[in-house]
């Protein structure tokens, strides 16, 4: 695990986008999970100036971690508007190469299409993350078994809190996901995790240098191989710089 701590999230998201595509120049076809969230909205952006300066993502193919269950696709803030919004719009992707997961009438079903989906593609290269104040992954909430594959999930009332933001009202944020499992983000062979603000440190502390077990989702990237960090100061704010494990950029 290689964790930044830069001044701001701007910086952050440029580190990650870097990352990205480091990836993209070694393996133009890969296959790269996305977050939604506010946190990856700066990986977009830098992304989208390295697509300007020349970097050709035409190969890769895509997937969301999750999407919520009840909103149709076109809703505002179902994950499939948001990520045309803010990844393939910005970044000029063919869209058909993008996953969200389709809930519909039947999440149960959809949830095990997606997982085949992704094994289909051959696994997931590179995960971007962001994190829950919780801790959650994805909406993986805490207690969520480390092995379960892509899911039906309850969120829980601080992630609906959380998410009322984009909604009129809380009653409006839907009560179940579809989500990637723990067990589907644990098998990227690599992942990126930003986090950005204060609200993260406590979360960012526990999932880096917590126990590792369910009670925190993200402390699941204590035992995943390829981990990269980007943070600003006020996530890293819990988190201990130690030796090479903490590569300060200041
Ligand atoms: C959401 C998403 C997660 C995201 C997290 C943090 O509920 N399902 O994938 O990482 O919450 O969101 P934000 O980056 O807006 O703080």
């Amino acid at each position: 695990m290689t964790t930044h701590v830069v001044p701001d999230a701007r910086t952050a998201g440029s580190l990650v986008a870097e990352r990205i595509a480091r990836l993209v120049r070694a393996v133009p076809a890969a296959v790269i999970g996305v977050a939604t969230g506010s946190s990856p909205l700066p990986v977009y952006r830098a992304l989208a100036d390295l697509v300007d300066g020349g970097l050709d993502l035409s190969r890769v193919t895509w997937f969301a971690l999750d999407e919520y269950v009840g909103l149709p696709p076109e809703h505002p803030e179902s994950y499939r508007s948001v990520l045309d919004r803010e990844l393939v719009a910005p970044l000029g992707l063919d869209r058909l190469r993008v996953h969200v997961p389709e809930p519909g009438s039947d999440p149960y079903a959809a949830a095990a299409a997606y997982e085949a989906d992704i094994v289909r593609a051959g696994g997931i290269d590179l995960q971007l993350l962001g994190i829950g104040g919780n801790g959650h992954l994805g909406f993986n909430e805490p207690g969520t078994p480390f092995g379960i594959p892509t899911h039906v999930a309850e969120l829980t009332h601080a992630t609906r809190r959380d998410n009322a933001r984009f909604f009129p009202s809380l009653l409006e944020v839907p009560t179940l996901c579809v989500t990637q499992g723990l067990g589907t983000i644990g098998r990227a062979r690599a992942h990126a995790l930003i986090a950005t603000g204060e609200a993260k440190a406590a979360a960012v502390a526990a999932a880096l240098t917590g126990p590792v077990g369910p009670e925190c989702p993200g402390s699941l990237l204590q035992r995943c191989p390829d981990v990269f960090v980007a943070l600003d100061d006020a996530a890293a704010g819990g988190v201990e710089p130690t030796g090479q494990e903490i590569d300060a950029v200041r």
